[in-house]
């Protein structure tokens, strides 16, 4: 069973990957390589001792695009990942990411149908959501207006995706993470923030292991219990599996409608002081860090109702806040082994 993963050498991407491997799925892999390695393919190959077809191409290239699904009409389905991610980023150059993250599911959707290939899983956001008036957030909560050309993306996409189901073959499940962290047990894929990580967890470890001063904690004065920010931290292996359970849902036709939406979380919110005293204690690292002024564009808190997630699609995450900090950790002291 051949399935096509973009942006299978990124952060969730290559988890994915191997996930998808180790279910008994054929990767092929297409990537630009703008936000990652190329030798992720051989350290992929490490862990499942297979190697995955690997393709360097911007999706955003219809002509490429199209005649590569045209050579791949026996796939089982395409996991879409390709996109760009820096919340800060989009607002800044929003023609970007309007260009980069909707041509490119565009040209996919259009080789899809031409060649009858019919499943996608499709990496959303709970950013779709902005914040929720009711926690935790079902799937069946409001969109609202974006707070960021990235969220809007997601927005935009998600939709493009449920008007093409409708007049062709094409089915989709469209997967809204929370915040994903952590890396493989392995240590041979992680997280691999190109220049000056945005996120909280990289930014935590690479100020714990020197390579940043300070970290700033974005504001302490919201309605939360220790005022700083509440995230539903899910650890990325956990988060991988739930694509290889949604295609195979998808093949073995047990959706329910033609476009099912997933929340992908753990149900459980943490602020940001609670993440940086856990990594304190597990670390054993004494963390440098200052409070400073609210992130524009950050929400208070979010964290998933995952009870659809977890009785329709058979799917639980697995680890808790410690273990998912440890293996941030881990991840952080091998790459300085590395260099
Ligand atoms: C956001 C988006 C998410 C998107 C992700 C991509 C929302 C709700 N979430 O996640 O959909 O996929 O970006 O990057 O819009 N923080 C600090 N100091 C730091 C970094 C972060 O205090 O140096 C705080 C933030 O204010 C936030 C929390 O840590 O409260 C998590 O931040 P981050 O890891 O950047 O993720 P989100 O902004 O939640």
């Amino acid at each position: 069973m051949k399935v096509l993963v973009t942006g299978g050498t990124g952060y969730i991407g290559s988890h994915t990957v191997v996930e998808l491997q180790q279910g008994g799925f054929e990767v092929i892999i297409v990537d630009n390589l703008s936000n990652s390695y190329e030798s992720v393919v051989d350290n992929i190959e490490k862990i499942t001792g297979i190697k995955p077809g690997f393709e360097k191409f911007d999706l955003t290239d219809r002509d490429k695009t199209l005649d590569f699904l045209k050579h791949h009409k026996d796939l089982k389905g395409v996991i879409h990942f390709a996109a760009s991610k820096s919340v800060g980023e989009s607002v800044e150059k929003p023609l970007k990411y309007y260009h980069n993250n909707l041509l490119s599911l565009i040209y996919l959707l259009e080789g899809m149908v031409q060649n009858n290939i019919d499943n996608i899983v499709f990496s959303s956001s709970c950013t779709v959501y902005g914040q929720p008036d009711e926690l935790p957030v079902t799937e069946k909560a409001p969109i609202k207006k974006a707070w960021s050309t990235y969220g809007h993306t997601k927005q935009i996409s998600e939709q493009i995706i449920e008007n093409t189901s409708i007049s062709n073959g094409i089915k989709g499940i469209l997967l809204r993470y929370f915040n994903p962290i952590g890396a493989h047990d392995s240590v041979l894929i992680g997280e691999l923030p190109i220049g000056s990580p945005d996120n909280l967890i990289p930014f935590i470890t690479q100020t714990a292991i020197g390579k940043r001063e300070v970290l700033r904690v974005f504001g302490d004065d919201y309605d939360t219990p220790d005022g700083t920010a509440v995230r539903d931290y899910i650890h990325v292996v956990d988060l991988a599996k739930a694509h290889v359970v949604a295609l195979n849902r998808m093949i073995t036709g047990k959706n329910q409608a033609k476009v099912e939406i997933f929340n992908l979380g753990t149900g459980w919110g943490h602020s940001v002081l609670e993440v940086i005293n856990t990594f304190e204690k597990i670390s054993g690292v004494k963390l440098n860090y200052r409070i400073t002024e609210r992130r524009p564009g950050d929400i208070e808190k979010v964290w998933a109702d995952t009870q659809f997630a977890n009785q329709e699609l058979g799917w639980k995450a697995s680890k808790g806040l410690e273990e998912m900090i440890l293996s941030a950790w881990n991840w952080e002291l091998e790459l300085k082994k590395r260099v």
